[in-house]
């Protein structure tokens, strides 16, 4: 039974992850449950680049897209609460990590490999799996990156299947975690009688 329990949420909601957990497709959704405006870090990048990512990680290299990237997710995590999804290695910024930390209920979007996988053959639109073994280089991006996400405030498993099953997991995680009280979230406010 889905979890409609309405949500105010006071703080914008940061998707984390992998590339290929799904972090786009679920944050629009989730945006649209909670009312409230949907933003893609790695589109607003492209947008403040003029050019896309692969451009970006063929002409200036991936240090410069990561400074690009930072001061990108920064200005974000300034404007009115919003579900932010963030590229993969957005965390691997110390300032971006302490301000999501701060600011912002972070969600750690997780899939098993094989799914990471599947979704990721569908584009070949991300400059750091353009390797002879992409699968071997996920692998070695879970072992590098996990403690990083395991700092969320909430992980979710990502399932294979219609996305309103992963949304759905998704709502029911953030009601769980305002019931323990976490500051920014507000499980009763929209509450009312019919
Ligand atoms: C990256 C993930 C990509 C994008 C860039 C680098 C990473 O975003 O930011 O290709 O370092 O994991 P998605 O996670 O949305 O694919």
């Amino acid at each position: 039974m889905p979890d409609q329990q309405p949500l105010r949420v006071a703080k914008t909601v940061v998707f984390v992850g992998l590339m290929g957990v799904g972090k786009t497709c679920i944050g629009r959704r989730l945006a649209h449950r909670l009312d409230l405006p949907f933003v893609d870090a790695d589109r607003e990048i492209e947008e403040a680049a003029g050019c896309t990512i692969p451009e970006i990680f063929e002409r200036h290299g991936e240090k410069y897209f990561r400074e690009g990237e930072r001061r990108v997710i920064l200005r974000l995590l300034d404007n009115p609460p919003h579900v932010l999804s963030t590229g993969g290695g957005a965390i691997l910024d110390p300032q971006t990590r302490a301000r999501i930390h701060e600011h912002a209920i972070s969600i750690w979007l997780r899939a098993d490999l094989d799914l990471m996988m599947k979704r990721v053959s569908r584009r070949n639109d991300r400059p750091l799996l353009q390797v002879a073994d992409p699968r071997a280089r996920l692998q070695e991006l879970m072992t590098e990156r996990y403690p990083l996400y395991g700092e969320a405030d909430i992980t979710v498993d990502s399932v294979d299947g219609p996305p309103e099953v992963t949304l759905e997991r998704t709502m029911a995680a953030l009601a769980a975690h305002a019931r323990r009280g976490a500051d920014g979230i507000d499980a009763t406010a929209r509450r009312t009688a019919p």
